[in-house]
């Protein structure tokens, strides 16, 4: 038997690479994908191979990454439960994409990875890998043998493999180029305030620099395509975004989530490009896009989120959003300007050629087009079923009296 095992690096995913060789008595093809983490790949094909894996491939899928998940999502401006901008979710199905061809490549007949029963990454690994190949087994070691960290150490020493320094840490991570989770540790407690310690890419207020920054994002079609009038490749610009944003704290996200699993948990996440890229994006929608249309993307947003959340990225209905908000986007060109300034971002000026925005129409000073006497025909059909209504039976004219059972 041959299994592709999804491999990190860290202590979990090298204690499964020999234990699925003994269990299964198969070859282990170790895959590691670069989608941006800070982690450093140097070194980690020779660990695969020395663990016992009989090839090890590592492969930068950066711009894919970019391109066919993040970008969709921005332009989706799926954000999950008002506050998560996806980073991990969004990694997950091009993960799953990744190993089912390089197994079939490899004619291996399983996929293994290295997530626990608890969380939504198997979800959205076991779910993507059987859409896009039903006939290959998902193995999820941590899921079935649940051995301890202190068990997981003594495999490994017991092996020779060495142990990685980040063992000590009380905390899980993940990250991408769109963010980065932590969880574990007193961050289990949602009362307790997050240590500063944990934080990777986000100064805190106080180390912020004095001067706020200025940052001027161009959109093309809703493609970030120009960072403060310099045109970069989108890798370039959401790399220097984090850093900007991130030197001045922005995207810190604290939050209680929802899993799909049923719990709910403490999450804690610095995403300080996805964060400045979504208002801005937003920001500049808003402009352009009719009401009506600006409402239905709106609750569609946040279909989309619950969709790349839950693991139903290989879908008709992602497919079917995707196409709508391309369409959305038609519009979406123009520049928003924001200012960063101690953990803040906030929008201050935002213009398109695109704008619905008519300043004659808006003005109260001179120049005002707006037909005002217009307004008074409009406003007697819109009352006109208010007023019927009322007639029938008249209408309460006090707040409602709240039950006693909740007073
Ligand atoms: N709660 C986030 C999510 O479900 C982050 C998950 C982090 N994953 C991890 N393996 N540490 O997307």
């Amino acid at each position: 038997m041959r299994i592709v095992l999804a491999y990190s690096g860290g202590l979990d995913t090298s204690v499964a690479l020999p234990g699925l060789a003994e269990r299964y008595q198969a070859e282990i093809i170790a895959v590691t994908l670069d989608l941006g983490q800070e982690k450093a790949l140097a070194g980690v094909r020779q660990r695969a191979l020395d663990t016992g894996a009989i090839r090890a491939h590592v492969l930068d899928v950066r711009e894919e990454f970019a391109q066919g998940y993040i970008l969709p999502a921005l332009k989706a401006d799926a954000i999950y439960e008002d506050r998560y901008p996806l980073a991990t979710a969004l990694g997950r199905p091009l993960i799953a994409r990744r190993l089912v061809e390089i197994a079939e490549m490899e004619q291996a007949t399983a996929i293994a990875h290295g997530c626990t029963g608890k969380g939504n990454d198997q979800v959205r690994l076991d779910v993507s890998v059987r859409a896009l190949n039903p006939s290959l087994e998902v193995i999820a070691p941590a899921r079935l043998w649940q051995m301890t960290r202190p068990d997981e150490i003594a495999y490994a020493r017991a092996r020779g493999i060495t142990v990685p320094a980040t063992v000590d840490s009380p905390y899980s991570t993940d990250s991408n180029l769109w963010g980065r989770s932590i969880e574990c540790g007193v961050l289990e407690d949602p009362w307790k305030e997050p240590p500063e310690e944990i934080y990777a890419l986000t100064a805190s207020p106080q180390a912020c620099p004095d001067d706020p920054a200025q940052v001027e994002i161009d959109f093309a079609c809703g493609v970030p395509v120009r960072l403060n009038g310099v045109e970069m490749p989108l890798i370039e610009l959401i790399e220097s975004l984090t850093l900007i944003a991130g030197t001045h704290g922005v995207g810190r996200i604290d939050m209680v989530e929802n899993r799909l699993v049923g719990i709910k948990s403490r999450e804690i996440y610095e995403a300080p490009a996805a964060h400045v890229l979504h208002l801005a994006h937003r920001e500049l929608q808003k402009l352009v896009t009719p009401r009506d249309l600006e409402r239905v993307a709106r609750d569609l947003s946040v279909r989309y989120a619950d969709l790349v959340y839950n693991g139903l990225w290989f879908t008709p209905l992602r497919e079917a959003l995707d196409a709508f908000f391309e369409r959305v986007q038609a519009r979406v060109t123009g520049t928003v300007r924001l200012t960063l300034f101690k953990g803040a971002c906030r929008i201050v000026g935002r213009r398109s050629p695109m704008a619905l925005y008519e300043h004659a129409l808006a003005t109260y000073d001179a120049g005002d087009i707006f037909d005002h006497r217009a307004a008074e025909g409009f406003i007697s059909l819109w009352g006109l079923p208010v007023a019927l209504a009322a007639r029938r039976v008249p209408i309460e004219r006090h707040a409602p009296a709240v039950p006693a059972a909740i007073r």
